[in-house]
């Protein structure tokens, strides 16, 4: 059992993790002095990419092709990056100055056999126009740990302890380690008949995905059903169908996506959807499935009584922050980890990011916990800047988050920036028959626009519904906004 110490470590290897990296490597991290720990045995990637490109038959998404952080249009952070990183940043350290002119040279070295599990390398640094040169000896970068799970954490000893049983001590912890896959139709969680049949499968993790496509693959052409309405549900029909699936859907509300889609959006999508192919059954709920002797699922049985032939059943019915490691050692909140805007916990040193994290909203004067990619970026940026800063004696702004989210599937692309309460009025072409689908929505609360959402929308129409919800305009009536449509954002 091996004992390792760091200055920082973060928790998880998921998006959040793969920014905070990044953002500890533009700030400066020694060599050596900051750890990502993962469970997955890849590096941080861009999560949403599994319910989309990953699943696309023909030119599918593969890593290498979208680790973090190629998502936001930065650097792909290759597992060899990792190391690179902190040797780049150990540049600032001047150790011994030397006096040279004019090269900058990376010399791949063998040295210490001690230290060889790091990235053995000299960076001898020349710098013209400068009055002394440093010369540097660099021994390792960011220490990526792939493949380990850590199953305790003891916040006040600061130390982590993998499920191999290796002690990982920290000065600074970042808690990213996302969420996992609401279990409600396990047997083993909860008793549902035949809910351990082979392909009865969920997706989180790139292995998840994995047997996602391994499926799709062994049951070409066959019935697929998909137990929930909301972004897995939506996402995964569009993939299964687009892979020639005959699919059904299947959930318990009265319309699709009903966290953020009013009934009108939602119309549109489940029309949009039904021209497509696939079948919609709403208000009922999978109670238990039938297999073949072989073990593999053959049927759905609904609440309602029908049932459904399936050969592969994909169950999408929300997610659940992974804080169980932490709890009674951390204030929580709304069921994720309370944090400051800093994204500093209640324990000293502690950091918390992405969607295990209850932070405060600032322009809603609210604690929000948010399970979508681009606070999951944001807020990983964030907490490195307080944390780094503070170093320094610094500080930095709080988080001022403009909450958005956005999805595609088959040729549709959608975004929604801000807030989806109080009244909500539709405006522009939403007819499902249309080949280029473009209408939007706002809502309105306390005669305020408060939220913006547009289907097939431009980059500067795009632009201009984030611009709205955050201004938050007064709009004259909801009448009004029809009328305007998408130029009332625009002209803000
Ligand atoms: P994330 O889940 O990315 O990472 C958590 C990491 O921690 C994982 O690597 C996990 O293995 C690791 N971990 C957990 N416990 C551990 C332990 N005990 N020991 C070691 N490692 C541990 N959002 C959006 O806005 N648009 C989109 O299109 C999509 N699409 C999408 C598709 C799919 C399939 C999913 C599952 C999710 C999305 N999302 C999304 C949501 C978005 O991906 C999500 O909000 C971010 O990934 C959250 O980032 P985190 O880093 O917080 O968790
Ligand atoms: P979700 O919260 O979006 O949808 C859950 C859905 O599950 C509900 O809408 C409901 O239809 C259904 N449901 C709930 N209980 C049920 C039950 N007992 N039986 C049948 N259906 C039931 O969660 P999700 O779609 O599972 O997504 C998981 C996570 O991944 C979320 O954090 C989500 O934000 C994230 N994700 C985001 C995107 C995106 O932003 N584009 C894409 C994929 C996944």
């Amino acid at each position: 059992m091996a004992e390792k110490s760091f200055k920082y470590i973060i928790l998880g290897g998921g998006v959040s993790a793969g920014y905070a990296a990044k953002e500890f490597a533009s700030q400066g991290v020694k060599p050596g002095e900051l750890a990502v720990i993962s469970k997955e045995a890849v590096a941080p990637y861009e999560r949403p990419a599994l319910s989309k490109g990953y699943l696309f038959p023909e030119g599918a998404a593969r890593l290498p092709g979208f680790h973090c952080c190629v998502g936001s249009g930065g650097e792909k952070l290759l597992p060899e990056s990792y190391k690179q990183k902190g040797n780049q940043l150990f540049l600032s350290d001047c150790i011994s100055p030397v006096s040279m002119s004019c090269l900058i040279h990376l010399v791949p070295l063998v040295v210490i056999p001690s230290m060889l599990h790091f990235s053995a390398k000299v960076i001898v640094i020349v710098e013209l126009n400068r009055a002394t040169f440093p010369l540097f000896f660099v021994f390792a970068g960011i220490e990526l740990i792939l493949s380990t799970e850590i199953v305790k954490a003891d916040l006040a000893a600061k130390s982590l302890v993998s499920a191999a049983g290796d002690v990982f001590k920290y000065e600074t912890l970042i808690i990213a380690t996302g969420s996992t896959v609401n279990t409600v139709l396990r047997l083993t969680d909860f008793g549902v008949k035949g809910a351990d049949s082979k392909n009865i499968l969920y997706l989180r993790e790139i292995d998840d995905a994995d047997k996602v496509v391994e499926a799709i693959q062994a049951k070409k052409g066959g019935k697929a059903v998909v137990v929930g309405g909301g972004y897995i549900g939506l996402e995964l029909s569009a993939a299964l169908r687009i892979n020639n699936f005959d699919v059904t859907m299947v959930f318990p509300e009265p319309w699709c996506m009903p966290r953020l889609f009013t009934a009108d959006i939602a119309a549109f999508y489940e029309t949009y959807y039904t021209n497509k192919g696939v079948k919609i059954i709403k208000g009922t709920v999978a109670s238990g499935f039938t297999a073949h002797p072989n073990g593999e699922v053959n049927e759905v049985q609904l609440k309602d009584g029908r049932s459904l032939e399936a050969d592969i059943v994909i169950v999408g019915v929300g997610a659940k922050p992974l804080t169980a490691l932490f709890k009674g050692q951390v204030e929580e909140d709304k069921g994720g980890i309370k944090t400051d805007a800093f994204f500093k916990t209640s324990v000293p040193d502690v950091y918390a990011v992405g969607d295990v994290a209850t932070f405060p909203l600032k322009m809603y004067g609210d604690m929000r916990r948010v399970e979508h990619v681009d606070h999951s970026r944001k807020s990983a940026e964030q907490a490195v800047k307080a944390i780094k800063a503070a170093e320094g004696g610094g500080a930095v702004e709080e988080y001022d988050y403009l909450p958005f989210f956005y999805s595609r599937s088959f040729d549709l692309s959608w975004q929604f920036y801000g807030d989806n309460v109080g009244d909500s009025v539709l405006f522009g072409d939403s007819n499902p028959s249309n080949p280029k689908p473009r209408f939007g929505a706002y809502w309105v609360q306390d005669g305020k626009v408060v939220g913006a959402f547009m289907e097939g929308g431009s980059g500067d129409e795009n632009k201009a519904l984030a611009k709205v919800a955050k201004a938050r305009p007064a709009a004259e009536s909801l009448d009004d906004l029809t009328k305007q449509g998408i130029s009332f954002a625009a002209k803000i």
